[in-house]
């Protein structure tokens, strides 16, 4: 059976790991291409989108894909929309990996939001805000400008920062609470903002967060596709051995 692995997620790489060695599996992943030096995968690898859904539906054919298992970020919503879309149509078996979000811990200063654009409502104009988000998207936080605002991201910049009072902050995960906090105390942040990710590897930030009482704003999840969808690594491991 030849499986297309949607990565991008932390777990993407493990379930790499995984299939590589899972016999009557032959694994590909994909990724979108959006780092620039990403860390190598277990599993033969192709790199950049499919070139819309037409792209992607031929891919599906010429590559000769049984079944899709899309383990990409959380916060990637249309990808797996439209492969679910897609497989659906094709009649093939495709499911998701969504790992647990984040619930708030006793002292944690947690405010919700569902659109980047309502963050700057309720940060002071004197605030020293990070953004953990990412530099992808991150125009839509421009209503923040003239606060001091950080934004960190894996790569080099190519283009200057998109708002005034803003710069990049470079470092490459995974992150520790003691980096965190050595980080948050360094920069003088008190208002930190951050996608509802979930998982282990990144709770770091968080954990920094309420031990300096720092103000946290928690962007809440686009959809899940209405289809399978598995927890854990373990889980989706089973359903691609189900497949067999
Ligand atoms: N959004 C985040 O916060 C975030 C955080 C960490 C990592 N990531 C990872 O970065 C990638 C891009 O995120 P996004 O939010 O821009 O995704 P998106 O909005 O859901 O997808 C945008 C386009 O990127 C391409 N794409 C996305 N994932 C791909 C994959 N695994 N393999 C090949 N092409 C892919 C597709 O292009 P075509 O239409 O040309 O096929 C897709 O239409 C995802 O794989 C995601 O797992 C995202």
């Amino acid at each position: 059976m030849r499986l297309l692995l949607l990565a991008g997620s932390g777990e993407a790489r493990t379930i790499a790991e995984r299939l590589a060695a899972m016999e009557g599996v032959e694994g590909i992943a994909s990724l979108a291409g959006v780092t620039r030096r990403p860390a190598k995968l277990a599993l033969p690898t192709r790199i950049g989108g499919f070139g819309g859904d037409e792209g992607f539906e031929s891919y599906l054919c010429d590559a000769g894909i049984d079944a899709v298992l899309d383990a990409t970020h959380p916060f990637a919503a249309r990808i797996s929309a439209r492969t679910a879309r897609i497989c659906e149509l094709k009649g093939l078996p495709y499911s998701v990996l969504r790992r647990n979000e984040w619930k708030p811990r006793p002292g944690d200063r947690w405010h919700f939001f569902d659109q980047e654009e309502e963050v700057a409502g309720v940060v002071p104009m004197e605030a020293t805000v990070f953004l953990a988000t990412g530099a992808q998207g991150l125009q839509r936080f421009a209503n923040l400008g003239g606060r001091r605002v950080f934004c960190r991201r894996i790569d080099r910049p190519l283009a200057p920062f998109p708002f005034e009072g803003g710069q990049y902050v470079i470092g490459r995960p995974p992150f520790s609470i003691e980096d965190e906090i050595r980080l948050f105390r360094q920069l003088g942040v008190d208002w930190l903002v951050v996608k509802n990710s979930g998982g282990a590897a990144s709770r770091g930030k968080l954990d920094a967060a309420r031990e300096l009482g720092i103000e946290v704003a928690l962007m809440r999840r686009p959809p899940v596709p209405a289809t399978t969808f598995h927890r854990t690594v373990e889980e989706a491991l089973a359903w691609v051995h189900g497949l067999k």
